[in-house]
């Protein structure tokens, strides 16, 4: 039986600084509301010419670097994202062409906020059948283009960046299991209205935006949040008190506490960056472990909880033995 293990890991997040105080001049809001119902202080936001794959490819660079792997070692690409550069081709495979290296399968998972424990679990599976050794998850996202900055309710709580791993086949777990689920029925509770085949009138601008009914996502994330822990603590004979550190998904500081609160961990064995980089989408987990590998809080062998949960409705985890 192969598994699989975190090599090294990745992220970049763009040059440019935007601050809570920012949007103040732009919708009714303040300082103060973002960060008492959410957690945020600032994000990073994409130069105009800046676009997703852009992101990947620095944050897949910097995992191989770590991992000590040269980029013709790898056998798969996947890039989880809901904001791509093209319709077609995936992202994955145009990062695959700007690594220079070509062949083997490269292609995107779209599961929103949820994209990145997807894309574990697809490379998860590959490795533990043999059908790749040395794959490359990255979770890469450019909500900036998708956020409809009149809108106080969904502005300010998103931002760019990109965070990777490299997955490689390992004698022990590494990645111990997985999880993920979906429920169809809650589309238009979190969505983009505006799709391909759906027709992608530009004149109709608001339907190519983000719509949330926010109190609504707030609840179904902090009741399945929950659920998916206990499924996956139980699965693997784990108390919450053995996991090291609880690497959510960061969309609202309020969300991590109560999913913390609910196992009993304190919030100093949380990995925390929603302050510093809002809601990345697929890129927040990877890009919160690589902060977290380079501050020298995960240490090798610690166990580690990643959970997330996003539109569609989507969700999943991981437990993982860093
Ligand atoms: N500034 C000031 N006031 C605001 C702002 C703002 N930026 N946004 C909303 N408000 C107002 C509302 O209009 C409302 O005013 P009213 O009472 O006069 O109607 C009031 O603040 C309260 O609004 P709520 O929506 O009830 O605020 P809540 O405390 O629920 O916070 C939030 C809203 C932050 C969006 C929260 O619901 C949340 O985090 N939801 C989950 C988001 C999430 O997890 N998304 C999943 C991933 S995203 C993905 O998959 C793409």
């Amino acid at each position: 039986m192969k598994y699989s293990s975190i090599a090294g890991t990745g992220a970049y997040l763009p040059e440019r600084v935007m601050a809570n105080k920012d949007f103040e001049a732009m919708v009714d809001t303040s300082d103060e509301w973002i960060r008492e119902r959410t957690g945020i202080k600032r994000r990073h936001i994409a130069a105009e010419d800046q676009t997703t794959s852009d992101m990947a490819l620095e944050a897949a660079l910097k995992a191989l670097q770590m991992a000590g792997v040269s980029k013709e070692d790898i056998d798969l690409i996947i890039v989880a994202t809901t904001t791509p550069d093209k319709v077609f081709p995936s992202t994955a495979c145009i990062v695959q062409r700007r690594l220079g290296v070509s062949g083997f399968a490269a292609f995107d998972v779209h599961a929103a906020c949820a994209g990145f424990i997807y894309a574990l679990d697809v490379a998860n599976r590959f490795i533990k059948t043999g059908g790749a050794s040395c794959v490359l998850v990255i979770g890469a996202e450019t909500y900036s283009r998708i956020i409809n900055w009149k809108d106080r309710s969904t502005c300010v709580l998103f931002g760019d960046g990109a965070g990777a791993i490299v997955l490689k086949a390992a004698d022990k777990p590494g990645v111990m299991s997985t999880h993920i689920h979906a429920d169809g029925r809650h589309e238009d509770s979190l969505h983009v209205p505006a799709g391909i085949s759906s027709g992608y009138d530009l004149v109709q601008r608001e339907e190519a935006f983000i719509h949330m009914k926010g109190n609504e996502v707030f609840r179904a994330a902090v009741g399945v949040l929950d659920a998916i822990a206990r499924e996956t603590l139980s699965i693997n004979g784990v108390q919450p008190g053995d996991i090291d550190w609880l690497i959510p998904h960061q969309a609202n500081l309020r969300i991590i506490s109560a999913a913390a609160k609910k196992l009993d961990l304190p919030m100093d064995r949380v990995v925390v960056t929603v302050d510093q980089h809002a809601n990345t989408s697929s890129a927040s987990i990877p890009l919160a472990l690589d902060v977290a590998v380079r501050d020298g809080r995960v240490q090798r062998g610690d166990l580690l909880l990643f959970e997330a949960f996003g539109a569609g409705f989507t969700w999943g985890s991981a437990l993982v033995r860093y």
